[in-house]
């Protein structure tokens, strides 16, 4: 079996990806305990709700036994470096997954494990998000092909995961993100040369969500950001996906959140709390997605 890791979405292909969304969707049964008395080590250096409790979930669903490990204990590269944890860990586990403040640390670990690496959100990127967010999208409607997502905010990791899945599935991406927090011009460029959607940016965010049919938004303070929030505040202000932004979007628009969410922030509590909003099935999904995902990496295919 091919050692695949899963650091970012563009590590799977398109036809990869819808398999993957599959594997997601199919009754746990039929995938076969594929982790059967094996471990999966989970990593946090920062804290979860969603992350954790779907992994775990995940890997028990696939006949596995999760490791949930914080990362003061293991100190990368404080106790000892990456590479060791690793080396040593790849020992006992089928799988090693962290959430990580340095993307260049789960590369490190990618470099050097002979098990598959997840990325559980790093300050890069967050694919397991963009993961069950496809597939909410793709229970919506039953195809992303053609649809307009809008993202608003901070184009940060959660952003740039969903932005890649979107337009590997033949979506129309429309960021409206402040000068300063919004994609660089080579980045766009790249993103550009993903899949068969579209990509636009914007700086006015009514620009962004214009008869869109999915509006996101992510909080204005990532974790490690905490010092910024004050002064990101003032940044932001004008990008709360409220509902006049909505009424902006198609009459049938959904709105989605990775969650946490900041109600009066990136987001008014009458649209999260309202009608269009699909951020429960969105996080419940997290779980069905990684579970997905873990099969993929393991070798189940349909
Ligand atoms: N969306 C998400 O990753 O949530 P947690 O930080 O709670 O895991
Ligand atoms: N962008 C957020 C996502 C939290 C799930 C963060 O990195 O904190």
């Amino acid at each position: 079996m091919t050692l695949r890791h899963f650091l970012e979405i563009t590590d799977l292909t398109a036809t990869e990806l819808a398999q993957v969304l599959v594997l997601s969707a199919m009754p746990t049964a039929d995938l076969g305990g594929p982790l059967a008395g094996a471990g999966v080590a989970l990593i946090f250096e920062k804290p979860s709700n969603r992350t954790r409790q779907s992994m775990e979930m995940a890997v028990v669903q696939l006949a596995g036994h999760p490791v949930y490990t914080r990362g003061e204990e293991v100190g990368f590269d404080v106790r000892e470096s990456v590479e060791d944890v690793t080396r040593i860990m790849e020992g006992y586990h089928r799988v090693l997954a962290a959430r990580v403040f340095d993307h260049a640390v789960v590369q490190r670990m990618a470099a050097v494990s002979s098990v598959p690496v997840v990325n559980m959100l790093s300050d890069h990127s967050h694919p397991l998000q963009a993961l069950a967010d496809v597939l909410t999208m793709t229970e919506e409607w039953g195809s992303l092909s053609g649809r307009t997502v809008a993202y608003v905010g901070d184009f940060n990791n959660v952003a740039r995961s969903l932005t890649q899945a979107c337009l590997m599935m033949g979506a129309h991406v429309r960021l409206g993100c402040p000068i300063g927090h919004d994609a660089s011009v080579d980045e766009v460029d790249a993103l550009r040369r993903i899949g068969s959607g579209s990509l636009e940016h914007f700086v006015d965010p009514a620009m962004a969500t214009a008869g869109a049919d999915a509006v996101h938004t992510d909080t204005w303070t990532s974790m490690g950001q905490e010092t910024e929030k004050a002064q990101r505040r003032e940044v932001f202000s004008r990008y709360q996906v409220n509902d006049a932004l909505m009424s902006n979007a198609a009459p049938e628009a959904v709105f989605m959140h990775c969650l946490p969410a900041y109600r009066g922030y990136e987001v008014a509590a009458s649209v999260i709390d309202g009608p269009r909003s699909r951020v429960i099935r969105q996080g419940h999904n997290r779980m069905h997605a990684s579970r997905g995902l873990l099969a993929f990496l393991l070798g189940v295919r349909t």
